[in-house]
This record gives structure tokens, C-alpha cells and sequence, in this order.
């Protein structure tokens, strides 16, 4: 009986909190996840709060297997959560079905992951603008909008190369290239210099706060105690929480 009316009460609090949730920013409350392995159920995500102010610049660390990965692929779109809330500017992203997902990632958000996973049978300019085509954006556009961006990355005589031909730095860059293309508001990086050495991890540490400074908010995962300190903010992870902590 009283689970039944808590139940109730918490749908209608959330029922509100979504009507009435036009801050902008990412709120994440109470978020809850598990992985199920054969008859084992590991709870990764234990009830995370969190907010990213827009055009904060955040960095989360932690021990590996604490969890900081299900939590930017929540946030990204890519992995459902159990239970709790996430708002990105005002939209609840946790709900969204995979359509609107695929829409969210497309026009509000750019990924960078560690492996930068980049397309071998294309060239940068392609590699670059193929986000532009899922988003319908013409062809022309699509090129300039790609070349615009090799070039302000010091990319441009690259262009016409496949990801194996340029170093791990530059493929790195292009990547984030990539994420950029469609002029998302947030940029999530998961270990984003965890495959480069201390020169190219200077390099792309210089270009988010470049973006930062332009407005764009960013979340980044890492385990680089040097690489954390380029953000305004850092917060741990810790027992499936995020704890607060400032630079
Ligand atoms: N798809 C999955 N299936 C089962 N277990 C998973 C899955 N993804 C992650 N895990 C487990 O969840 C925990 C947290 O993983 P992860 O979020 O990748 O940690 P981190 O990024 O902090 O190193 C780990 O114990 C990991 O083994
Ligand atoms: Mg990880």
C-alpha cells in the first residue's frame, strides 16, 4: 500500500519536474544503473546527481570499472539508465525513443571517444561532414563546413588522407572534427587523450578550452590528473556517485 502511494507520488514528481523543467544546462537526478553478467547483477550507478552549468567545462574522474563510461553513454544516448532523470536543456533525454535519440545526438550533442573511431574507407573531409548527411545538410555545405574545420585544426593539408595516414593526434583532432560539424551545444569526451602522448594531449587540451570559450559546454572523462585540471570544475566518482570537488 505505501510502496503503491510513494509509486504514485514519484510519478507525479516527475510528471511536474518535466513539465516545469525549461533550465538550461544538464540536470541528471538520481540516476541508477546495473549490468546484468550470467545470474551476477552489478549496480554501476547508485543514484547520480549532477548538473553542467551551460558552457561549463567539467571533468569527471575515478577508479576504472566506477562507472564513468555508463555514465557519459547514458548521457549520450547510447545506453538506457534503470532508473532517475536526465535534462538536456530542458529536454528529458532519458525517455526519448531511439528516433529522437538518434535526433538528440545528432543536433545537440558531439561524442569523442578514446579510440576516436574514425571510418578507414573514408577520407578526413568525409570522415568529418558524415554527421552533416544523417542531419540532412547538402552536400556543399556538408564539404565546407568540414574543410572549415580541418583547417581552423591545422588539418587541411590532411584532408584528402585516410585515418591511418595521419598520426594519432591528428586522427584524435579530426575526430573531434567530427563531433563539431553540426555545432552541438555540449561536447562529451570519454578519455579523450588516453591513446596520445604528452605533446597531442597538450593540443587537444588547448582546443576545448578554445571551444569552451566559445560557449560549447563539455564533459570529460579521464584519468589524467593534469588533463582534469584544464576544466573549471572536476568531480569524482566514487561508490557509484559523483562527488563534488573543485579545482
Ligand atoms: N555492457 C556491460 N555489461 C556488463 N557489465 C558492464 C557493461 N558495461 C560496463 N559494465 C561494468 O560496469 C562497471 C563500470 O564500467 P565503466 O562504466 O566502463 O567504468 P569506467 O569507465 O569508470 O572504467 C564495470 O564493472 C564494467 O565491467
Ligand atoms: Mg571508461
Amino acid at each position: 500500500m505505501l510502496q503503491a502511494c510513494s509509486g504514485k507520488g514519484r510519478v507525479a514528481e516527475e510528471k511536474n519536474m518535466e513539465r516545469e523543467n525549461t533550465r538550461q544546462g544538464i540536470q541528471v537526478k538520481n540516476l541508477h544503473k546495473s549490468f546484468q553478467t550470467g545470474s551476477e547483477r552489478t549496480q554501476v550507478l547508485r543514484g547520480v546527481d549532477f548538473t553542467l552549468a551551460p558552457g561549463e567545462f567539467c571533468a569527471v574522474m575515478g577508479r576504472s570499472g566506477c562507472g564513468k563510461s555508463t555514465l557519459m553513454n547514458i548521457l549520450c544516448g547510447l545506453e538506457r539508465a534503470d532508473d532517475g532523470m536526465v535534462f538536456v536543456d530542458g529536454l528529458r533525454i532519458d525517455t526519448l525513443d531511439a528516433r529522437a535519440l538518434a535526433r538528440y545526438r545528432r543536433e545537440k550533442i558531439g561524442i569523442v571517444f578514446q579510440g576516436f573511431y574514425l571510418d578507414e574507407t573514408r577520407n578526413l573531409i568525409d570522415n568529418v561532414a558524415m554527421p552533416c548527411g544523417y542531419a540532412g545538410v547538402p552536400a556543399k555545405e556538408r564539404n565546407k563546413r568540414a574543410e572549415t574545420l580541418l583547417k581552423e585544426f591545422g588539418l587541411f593539408s590532411e584532408r584528402k588522407k585516410r585515418p591511418s595516414q595521419i598520426s594519432g593526434g591528428q586522427q584524435q583532432r579530426a575526430a573531434i572534427a567530427r563531433a563539431l560539424v553540426n555545432h552541438p551545444r555540449y561536447l562529451f569526451a570519454d578519455e579523450p587523450t588516453g591513446n596520445l602522448d604528452e605533446e597531442n594531449t597538450r593540443r587537444v587540451m588547448e582546443l576545448f578550452q578554445e571551444l569552451n570559450q566559445k560557449g560549447i559546454g563539455i564533459l570529460m572523462v579521464t584519468h589524467d590528473t593534469a588533463v582534469a585540471e584544464c576544466a573549471q570544475r572536476i568531480v569524482k566518482m566514487e561508490q557509484g556517485i559523483l562527488v563534488s570537488q573543485s579545482v
